[in-house]
């Protein structure tokens, strides 16, 4: 048996430790004006929702001015609010109503980029990192696909953009860029926000030298774009003094939550971690739908010698293709029971809480050059209204509104069995479970079971087949509650992608 323990005393936990936070993408959430993407004021009208979930915190995905070549992680400009999605007293309005409901709320920092429409670019072109020469300076591959370099029309040079040509990226080795970005953050604070999702710090800093990335002898360790992963991403990426950066945005944020999008295996995390407060487990984002490769992606994260539990736990978001298109419609209520019966932070992202598919992505061109429209829909509010309840009739929304199996918020939150009970009752029920977690190695195989502290035990089966169930007292909350009623004892067998949490 391996145990793993919590890192610190539950009265000594900070409020984010096992904390569920809602990921809100701003442009599809809830459209108040009428223009068919959504805004602030309409994420404020629709934070009952957040609360009724039980989740603690809202992180926003990126509100500032912005070209949206990146979905608005292209910034120009740290410090106000895009016009599509209101204003600074609408930013002020919203962190307040979420606080009133007993919601933190964190904004989505992006400090390895700006938008190449940023003023500093050509105001403060020292910025931002630079080559000369005929050819790129090396062969960095960016995240996207294409090469990392492109030329600056006006001057001739050569500038590094780790994602698309429209995000150059800053240059983390000086004082000004590091003040800048701290001053953001301080900025944000002051208007009473509780912490930031930082995002690709992973490629704040690179090789001062520039070197080659080696071509690449085995796959990568996460999934990345074919391109990307011909090369070994060493110099490109994570370089050894990340430290110094990461120092700057904690000294910047005090004792504000801080979690890292570092998209690199929990292995390599902790340096991150010592100075965020935790990072995302993409192992686990990635991890094929196997009791094996979810419990070794679950082990990774939980190594007391690696991240020690210091991870937020996500299934979803809006980079990659939605649950039920990744795990199978049928493990859709199994990966929400797993996700949020983990020790630590859990990440909901908007429409997981029903169900919600992939969609077709845009009609015409896409808004997303790299393929991610299909999983940032509208948010499916209710069946009856125009558009699912995400803007008015007159409106066309900015991607076409799509119907859930199961229907939208107002449809499952009369249905006792449906997807958003389930998340509501795990939501409540994560509150008792116990320190740690211990793997149970008597499940069946295909069965991914643990116990939390000393009196709850989780099972799922994730094989393709039915298989016994542990003997583990009596259902706490099951995936289907139909089959599996609350206060009844465990059944003997699990069908596929059932799961339990039971009281022993
Ligand atoms: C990660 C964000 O989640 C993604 O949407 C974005 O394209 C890249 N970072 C670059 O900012």
């Amino acid at each position: 048996m391996r145990k793993h323990e919590a890192m610190s005393t539950p009265s000594a936990a900070p409020w984010w430790r096992d904390a569920v936070v809602y990921q809100v993408y701003p442009r599809s959430f809830q459209d108040a004006d009428g223009d068919g993407e959504g805004d602030l004021r309409g994420i404020a009208a629709r934070l009952d929702h957040v609360r009724d979930l039980g989740a603690d915190a809202v992180w926003l995905s990126p509100v500032y001015p912005s070209p949206m070549a990146d979905g608005g992680y292209d910034v120009a400009g740290f410090e106000d609010i895009d016009p599509r999605y209101g204003t600074l007293d609408d930013a002020d309005t919203l962190i307040a109503a979420a606080h009133e409901r007993g919601l933190k709320l964190l904004m989505d920092v992006v400090p390895c980029h700006t938008s190449i429409e940023h003023p500093w670019f050509r105001a403060h072109p020292e910025r931002y990192v630079w080559a000369d020469g005929d050819e790129p300076p090396n062969n960095w591959i960016a995240s996207f696909g294409g090469r990392a370099w492109s030329r600056d029309a006006q001057t001739g040079r050569w500038y590094l953009h780790s994602f698309y040509p429209e995000q150059p990226d800053l240059d983390w080795r000086r004082a000004d860029v590091r003040a800048a970005i701290g001053g953001s953050l301080r900025f944000w604070l002051d208007r009473g926000v509780d912490g930031f999702r930082l995002d690709a710090i992973d490629r704040l800093l690179k090789d001062p030298e520039l070197r080659d990335d080696p071509p690449a002898t085995a796959p990568p360790p996460l999934p990345e774009h074919a391109e990307v992963a011909t090369l070994r991403g060493v110099h490109s990426r994570n370089a050894p003094d990340i430290g110094m950066a990461l120092h700057a945005l904690r000294v910047a944020a005090g004792d504000a939550l801080l979690v890292g999008e570092v998209y690199l295996p929990a292995a390599q995390l902790p340096p991150y971690l010592e100075h965020v407060d935790c990072a995302f487990a993409f192992e686990l984002l990635h991890a094929p739908w196997e009791a094996a490769a979810y419990r070794a992606a679950i082990v990774a994260a939980l190594d007391p010698a690696g991240a020690a539990g210091r991870v937020a736990w996500v299934l979803s978001n809006h980079d990659f293709p939605r649950l039920p298109d990744r795990v199978g419609a049928r493990n859709t209520r199994a990966a929400a029971l797993l996700a949020l019966t983990l020790p630590g932070a859990a990440f909901v992202y908007q429409g997981d809480e029903i169900g919600m598919a992939d969609g077709p992505g845009a009609a015409g061109r896409p808004h997303d050059r790299a393929g991610r429209d299909r999983h940032r829909h509208p948010m499916r509010w209710d069946d009856d209204a125009p558009h699912g309840g995400f803007t008015d009739a007159t409106a066309s929304p900015w991607l076409p509104a799509i119907a859930v199996d199961g229907g939208g918020v107002a449809q499952q939150a009369r249905d006792p069995d449906s997807i958003l009970m389930l998340y509501r009752e795990l939501i409540a029920a994560r509150r008792d479970l116990g320190a740690g977690l211990t793997f149970l190695e008597d499940a069946a195989e295909g069965v991914l079971a643990f116990r939390r502290g000393d009196r709850h035990v989780v099972a799922i089966n994730m094989s393709d087949e039915p298989r016994p169930a542990p003997r583990a007292g009596a259902i706490v909350r099951a995936t289907h509650a139909g089959r599996h009623p609350a206060g009844k004892p465990v059944v003997a067998e699990l069908q596929s992608g059932e799961g339990v949490l039971a009281e022993i």
